[in-house]
């Protein structure tokens, strides 16, 4: 009798090892398992690009905004209007202190930065006296800055 009953467990387990090893279903939570991270890792990959696209496109939209202020302030000199050159010297300085403008954590990027907007805020209060000579000065300073720091970054890609 325990023979039998021996026999039948035995045959009950090897019939399941076998059937296990046919099918190969003994694990499906490894198949998860083993599918999960892999499924995790390639969301979060394109998740990344898409920010990095996302920063790309932030960051030129951006430094297209400095360009089209810098044109404001050749206006603003040309026709002496100096509620322009005021506003477009104050943009140029809060684009300075943006997160955008944090391209590079260097100490002569921060230099430049920091001389950048120290001109941007002489064009400003030249504009707030009504100083057109002081103003095209401060100007001339801020494009030398614009160029200087170009010139920098491109020396160090
Ligand atoms: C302290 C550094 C710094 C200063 C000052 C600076 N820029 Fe830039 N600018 C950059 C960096 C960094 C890039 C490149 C960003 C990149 O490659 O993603 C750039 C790129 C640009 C671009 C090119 C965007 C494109 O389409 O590729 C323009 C236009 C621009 N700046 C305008 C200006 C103007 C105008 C000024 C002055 C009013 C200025 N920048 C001052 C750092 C600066």
């Amino acid at each position: 009798m325990w023979k039998l009953i021996i026999f039948l467990l035995g045959f009950a387990v090897a019939s399941g090892v076998i059937f296990v090893s046919l099918f190969g279903v003994e694990n499906p939570n490894q198949e998860l398992t083993d599918q999960q991270p892999s499924s995790q890792v390639t969301v979060q990959i394109s998740d990344q690009e898409q920010s990095a696209k996302q920063d790309k496109e932030d960051s030129k939209s951006f430094m297209n905004r400095k360009l089209s202020t810098s044109k404001g302030i050749v206006e603003g000199l040309s026709r002496e209007n100096y509620d322009l050159l005021e506003k477009c010297a104050q943009d140029l300085m809060l684009l300075s202190q943006e997160a955008n403008w944090k391209v590079l954590n260097t100490k002569p990027y921060l230099k430049m930065s920091a001389d950048f907007r120290s001109s941007a805020e002489r064009l400003r209060n030249a504009a707030a006296e009504k100083n057109l000579d002081g103003a095209t000065l401060a100007y001339f300073e801020v494009t030398l800055n614009c160029v200087r720091c170009h010139k920098y970054i491109r020396t160090i890609k």
